[in-house]
């Protein structure tokens, strides 16, 4: 059965038909071919499959997709800066090397996205206890906390020197 639906993905207005997928995480990735959103548990245990909706952390595989009504989805795909300009929190993944299998680094960064978009600078206490909510089997998380943590003062620095 057709079901369409209009859902802004990454800044864009999409129309989608949205009839026959399970949840959001398998209409991201199978009709939008977003596939930085990655599939884990798919039963809300894992953490892999974290977006954003309207600026805050939400699983993927928890949502209907005719549940997203009107509100903002942002992956992985739309995070970057510019086309060669990553996002503050993505290059700090980077210098700190924090990726290994990558599965969930998607998630992990758009966590911290969201953690410091209402912190401007947490504590290592608090990043740990954010990034908990994605499950990492490479093991990084020291890694991932002082990415975190660089990011965090990336962006006070920008901000000081505006
Ligand atoms: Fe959604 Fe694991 S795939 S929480």
């Amino acid at each position: 059965m057709n079901q369409v639906l209009r859902i802004a993905v990454n800044g864009t207005l999409r129309e989608v038909d949205a009839g026959g997928f399970e949840h959001l995480l398998e209409l991201l990735r199978e009709e939008l071919g977003l596939t930085g959103t990655k599939s884990g548990c798919e039963s809300r245990s894992c953490g892999a499959c974290t977006i954003l909706l309207d600026d805050s952390t939400a699983l993927a595989c928890a949502i209907r997709p005719e549940s997203v009504g009107g509100g903002r989805v942002l992956t992985i795909e739309g995070l970057a800066d510019g086309p060669d300009v990553l996002h503050a929190v993505q290059q700090a993944f980077l210098d700190e090397q924090v990726g290994q299998c990558g599965w969930c680094t998607p998630a992990q960064v758009l966590t911290a996205v969201a953690l410091l978009r209402e912190v401007t600078d947490p504590g290592p206490d608090l990043i740990r206890r954010r990034l908990s909510a994605v499950l990492c089997r490479c093991g990084t998380y020291e890694r991932a906390v002082a990415a975190v943590a660089r990011a965090a003062a990336t962006a006070s620095a920008r901000s000081g020197a505006e």
